[in-house]
């Protein structure tokens, strides 16, 4: 057995997911997965940290109580499935991201800041952490991101006929087209998903999320709105490309918001911005796929990909990723233990297609227990 716990905790900053697999050459096996949620107070300062204003201290702070609530996840996995630390080859830890700064332009090298203690966790938990994904892809000219398409090739394509694509509904949407005859992978972030629904319903509602897409679906959308918040740039230009909450926050969202608004019209607008944005995604496919997965909170948002399959082709058949034998909630968490498999088996786990770097890279770097 070779035993790998992933964690993740994406653009949302709604939880940490943890998922236990037993990672072989051709196979992931899912054993268990826990998940946490990220406190409302830490949320809060996570989304501070986001601004460039935080003292050292307070940094070293934040990333000790991440990685406590890491360190809670892990360890509660491990109870619940009745399984020792010793038996676990390693932790893959993405690491809360608090500032993704892909390059701007061609010969650009960009950053990606992901907050971490590995050092402390692995001590808490007794297991070696793999950590920092994304900063040799970055250093090779790449976007760092979006680093799950290789697993999505890995565990969704090989079954796969024909083209298919896969869309990860987290805080931001990133698509995977997969072409297993040919051996295409490409991907790339397509725009906001959950970050701006939970954020302006927060505002609005005080909750963290609209269930099912609830309260958009009581409210109209706001075409002339709509057409202004697809006019960023971000939308139109080509792949490679990837993005985050350091552009489509509030902020951004504001910029563009007449106070005459109705909050509930703003909702159903942002749900048809995630869906038209996919859609027109779909220009930067070699072919238009027959199936689109979806994996990612957003699955669990019925109106959301009600909308998604509306704005898409005919022939494409959207389900989620459990049809497939997996649960949605669970698939970023196990592409990052995937990662750490592929980290310690020297296995290089970037798309250059995907991220435009310069080449494949073993991504990430080790601690021991
Ligand atoms: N029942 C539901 N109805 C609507 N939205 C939901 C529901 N369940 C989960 N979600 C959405 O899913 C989000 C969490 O998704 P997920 O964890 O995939 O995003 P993430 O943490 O940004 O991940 P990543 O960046 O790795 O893709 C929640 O914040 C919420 O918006
Ligand atoms: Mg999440």
């Amino acid at each position: 057995m070779s035993l790998y716990i992933g964690l993740m905790s994406g653009t949302s900053m709604d939880a940490i997911d943890a998922v236990l697999c037993d990672i072989k050459p051709d196979e992931v096996q899912f054993i268990n997965a826990h998940a946490v949620s990220i406190p409302d107070e830490l949320k809060s300062r996570l989304e501070h940290a986001c601004r460039p204003d935080l003292s050292v201290t307070d940094y070293q702070n934040l990333a000790r109580e991440y990685a406590a609530l890491c360190a809670e996840v892990t360890l509660q996995l491990l109870e619940n499935t009745q399984i020792s630390p010793e038996a676990i080859t390693a932790v893959a830890s993405h690491g809360q991201t608090l500032w993704h700064a892909p390059p701007k332009q061609r010969n650009d090298i960009g950053y990606s800041i992901q907050l971490n203690d590995a050092d402390w966790l692995s001590a808490r938990v007794g297991i070696p952490v793999i950590f920092d994904f994304r900063a040799r892809d970055l250093a090779l000219g790449g976007q760092g991101a979006p680093l799950v398409p290789a697993f999505h090739q890995f565990i969704f394509a090989d079954t796969a006929q024909t083209p298919i694509a896969v869309l990860n509904l987290g805080g931001i949407a990133n698509i995977s087209y997969l072409d297993a005859q040919s051996g295409t992978a490409i991907g790339f972030d397509t725009g906001p998903a959950n970050t701006l629904l939970d954020q302006w319903i927060e505002r609005h509602q005080g909750q963290r999320f609209d269930d099912h897409g609830q309260w958009a679906q009581q409210g109209k959308v706001n075409i002339e709105l709509l057409n202004r918040l697809l006019n960023d740039a971000f939308f139109s230009i080509s792949p490679p490309k990837s993005s985050g909450r350091e552009h489509f926050n509030l902020a951004w969202l504001d910029s563009f918001i007449d106070e005459h608004y109705r909050p509930q019209d703003v909702q159903r607008t942002l749900v048809e911005l995630t869906a038209k944005s996919v859609a027109n995604s779909f220009q930067w496919l070699p072919k238009c796929p027959d199936k689109l997965i979806i994996c990612g909170g957003g699955a669990f948002n019925s109106f959301l990909l009600e909308r998604i399959a509306q704005c898409l082709p005919d022939q494409v058949t959207v389900a989620d990723s459990a049809e497939y034998g997996v649960d949605p909630q669970h698939v970023e968490a196990m592409a990052f233990a995937w990662l750490g498999w592929c980290f310690d088996n020297k296995k290089p786990a970037n798309l250059p297609a995907v991220t435009g770097a310069s080449q494949l890279a073993v991504l990430g770097k080790r601690v021991n227990a």
